[in-house]
């Protein structure tokens, strides 16, 4: 067994070590640590030492380990203020017990369903775009998947009875998110998201009774988890059926956002990519056709773009275990009380294993080059192994779906002309994008009207 631990990377200063440069400029900090070290280099935030490991072996490690030796509870353990004991926050046994309770929610018939709600969601919402207009992409984005999730999950009667509060309420817990700070300290944003919590527990509460007395009546997401047996075979309790609904709403709200709206900004920026996008959509799906399952897997041009968006601009880029027992990675002893991180920024780049790692080329993802599938940890957007997103095929098939229905109705164009990464403690986003837009039919009416101003002419 090796005995030294990670080598420092430079710059750590007294006391605070590298906490600051690691909330405002962790790109730089990273390759900082890589570029001094290798693969293996270590951090220090505060008195907290960091361990981060890059490259598709360690980074199988990282996945593939037991929480009993790399716990992902720990480092999470901040969000249980706001969803309890929900997944990955619950104790091991307890985690098992609800984690294929969760994964049959997104089973393939489940999916089929969601797939046809998406759509009818996004057209609407494309409908009441009126004829052009701008809109900042990410916030539009944003309440489109809120409206998605709460169709799917929520239903969409529940989520059309309670739906705006029920957001409103969401946003306030959301709000309150803090790695630092202990979560019962009397501060507003606390107090408020405690309101809201019991303000939840009253709304839903009677729905919850209702479909209890009903169970056959309704067949949606929400019903999903009600019907479930958890412990004992009994019920799962109506607190658990809360946590686990805003768990799930959390997990793919600002994670699907950002990345949808990366991914129609990367195409608008990359116009001979797009001219294929297009081609493939109306040979495919073009406007007015339905998105069937035959249809969805055959839109690969934007499937790979949204994959490259993964790549490039991960939502989640800071995924951490905290080491329970020392552990061996590589040459070096990482000792129990560390955490361990992966780092998309690196791990996404490596040359060898993506060519020209620093450009937008969605083309790596076709079968003749396949660069994600040259090791199963290469590309981790998603995470990987145990807790691998359970919500990762909902997120992809929501980002194809808003990409494909909006262009092949709209034309688009960026008016903010510079998108940058914005760091959220939850999840990264563009920064404000915003995008104007021109309905296609109201583009070929002016261009018919302009042929008939034009014909009198013509015949002269
Ligand atoms: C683009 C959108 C999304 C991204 C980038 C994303 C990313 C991730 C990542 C990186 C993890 C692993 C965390 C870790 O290992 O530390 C994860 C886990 C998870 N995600 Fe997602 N996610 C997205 C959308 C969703 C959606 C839509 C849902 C559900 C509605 C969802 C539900 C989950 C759940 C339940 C887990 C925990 C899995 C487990 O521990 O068993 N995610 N996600």
């Amino acid at each position: 067994m090796t005995q030294s631990t990670p080598p420092l990377t430079s710059g750590a200063l007294p006391i605070l070590g590298h906490a600051v440069e690691f909330q405002r400029k962790r790109a730089a900090l990273m390759q900082r640590g890589f570029a001094e070290h290798g693969p293996i280099f270590g951090l220090k935030l505060a008195n907290q030492n960091v361990a981060v490991v890059i490259g598709p072996e360690h980074q199988k490690q990282f996945f593939m380990e037991t929480d009993g030796r790399l716990s992902i509870q720990e480092p999470y353990k901040f969000l249980q203020a706001m969803f309890g004991e929900a997944l990955f926050l619950a104790p091991h046994d307890k985690y098992l017990e609800q984690r294929p309770l969760v994964q049959e929610l997104f089973k393939r018939d489940k999916m089929l369903l969601y797939v046809d709600i998406m759509q009818e969601v996004v057209q609407e919402w494309l409908d009441g775009l009126g004829d052009s207009g701008e809109i900042e992409i990410t916030e539009e984005i944003g309440t489109l998947v809120q409206k998605v999730a709460g169709d799917c999950f929520l239903g969409r009667e529940v989520n059309q009875a309670v739906g705006r509060e029920f957001w409103d309420l969401y946003t306030d817990v959301g709000k309150a998110l803090d790695p630092l700070l202990p979560p019962n300290l009397p501060l507003p944003k606390f107090r408020k998201r405690d309101k809201a919590k019991a303000r939840m527990t009253e709304i839903l509460g009677p729905i919850i009774a209702e479909r209890r007395k009903n169970p056959d009546k309704y067949s949606d997401f929400l019903q999903d988890i009600i019907n479930k047996a958890g412990e004992d075979d009994k019920p799962v309790d109506e607190e658990m059926v809360r946590n686990l609904l805003m768990a799930l709403m959390f997990a793919g709200h600002e994670t699907t956002a950002g990345q949808a709206a990366w991914t129609l900004i990367f195409l608008l920026q990359h116009p001979d990519y797009l001219q294929k996008v297009m081609a493939e959509i109306e040979a495919v799906a073009p406007a007015g056709e339905h998105i069937t399952p035959k249809r969805m897997v055959q839109l690969d041009h934007i499937a790979w773009a949204v994959r490259e968006v993964e790549r490039l601009r991960p939502s989640a880029d800071m995924l951490m275990r905290v080491v329970k027992e020392d552990i061996e990675f590589g040459d070096y002893t990482i000792p129990a009380g560390w955490l361990v991180q992966v780092a998309q920024e690196i791990g996404h780049k490596l040359p060898d294993q993506f060519a020209q790692p620093e450009q937008f080329d969605p083309l790596r993802y076709a079968p003749d080059r396949a660069e994600d599938k040259q090791h199963r940890f290469g590309l981790f957007g998603f995470g990987g192994g145990t807790h691998k997103c359970t919500g990762m095929n909902f997120a992809n098939n929501e980002m194809i779906i808003i990409a494909a229905l909006m262009l092949r109705q709209f034309e688009l164009e960026l008016v903010t002309q510079h998108t940058e990464i914005l760091r959220g403690l939850g999840a990264n986003r563009p920064t404000p994008t915003v995008v104007r837009y021109r309905r296609k039919t109201a583009v070929n009416q002016e261009i018919g009207d302009q042929k008939l101003e034009m014909d009198p002419i013509s015949t002269l």
